[in-house]
């Protein structure tokens, strides 16, 4: 196995204990000269992916790894997945069906059984992207169906837009898990979206909508986008050709919805989706341009 690969496995099997909840390892004597000895072999190989932890020599023969760091960013995997079928509807029925027994993204241990894959028209102009299903996705095996599904819902058919006439999709095709989760949901972190990465740039290669939405930071930075929602949300950027608009996810809204506000960032997500209506070429009536201005 080359340095590179062994640093990076490394780091998977670290992370993954972090994320059960260890703050520390124990390694066997000689075990971190190795690490640092592989860490450190830049002539021969390419640099590998910077670890995502502290590698520290206590004074006793055997030395402790401190997982306090954060994980760095994973790369995102660029590769396109092999897909069968004559139909975008059939080749999309393949990729769901692959993602069901994904070895990349099961083998974490940090994602759920059960997976979430898109939903919607496999031709469809428009291809939304959020992050990953939580409890009631997961329950119905559908993505966007709990209440920010609820949000999307409206936004959509404040646009015109049926469900079934969009395309749907989440950066993570598993819950992510936690401990004693009951309804409780978090956002993917970067290594499980790196997993799952290769189904959605396969999704949008089949799909090739006209436009695709990022709702929210996490799908943007799976995405592999760099800034943050407000920075880039109202107006187009470019992802792989595709037009991207990026914006708030439900979520925010409804989380500020239930501060008692809200206003400001519906408004905002609004003028967004006039903009994508406009790149659409979809009609916009009156009711439609002024919805926020006549309240
Ligand atoms: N939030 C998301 O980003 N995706 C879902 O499917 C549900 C909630």
């Amino acid at each position: 196995m080359s340095a590179p690969a062994a640093v990076s496995l490394l780091r998977d099997h670290l992370l993954q204990r972090q994320l059960k909840g260890e703050t520390h390892v124990l390694l066997r004597p000689g075990l971190l000269a190795a690490a640092q000895d592989l860490k450190n072999r830049k002539v021969r190989e390419p640099e590998p992916p910077p670890a995502p932890v502290a590698l520290v020599e206590t004074p006793s023969e055997e030395a402790r790894v401190i997982l306090d760091n954060p994980p760095e960013p994973t790369k995102p995997g660029t590769d396109l997945l092999p897909v069968t079928g004559g139909t975008n509807a059939e080749k999309i029925a393949s990729l769901a069906a692959m993602a069901e027994t994904w070895e990349p993204a099961r083998k974490l241990g940090t994602l759920r059984e059960t997976m979430v894959f898109s939903v919607g028209d496999a031709n469809a102009r428009l291809m939304l992207i959020g992050e990953a299903p939580g409890f009631e996705e997961e329950r119905q095996r559908e993505p966007f169906v709990g209440p920010a599904g609820q949000k999307l819902t409206q936004i959509l058919k404040a646009m015109g837009l049926e469900r079934s006439q969009v395309y749907i999709s989440n950066i993570c095709k598993f819950r992510p898990a936690i401990e004693n989760q009951g309804t409780g949901n978090r956002a993917p972190t970067e290594v499980e979206m790196a997993a799952c990465l290769p189904f959605v740039l396969t999704e949008i290669d089949v799909i090739r909508p006209q436009v695709i939405v990022a709702l929210g930071g996490t799908a943007l930075k799976g995405l592999g986008i760099e800034g943050s929602v407000s920075r880039l949300r109202g107006r187009f950027h470019e992802f792989r050709g595709t037009p991207v608009m990026v914006t708030y996810h439900p979520s925010y809204i409804l989380r500020e919805e239930k501060m008692g506000g809200g206003m400001g960032t519906k408004r905002q997500v609004w003028e967004d989706m006039l903009q994508v209506m406009e790149k659409l070429g979809m009609p916009i009536n009156d009711k439609q341009r002024g919805y926020f201005k006549a309240r």
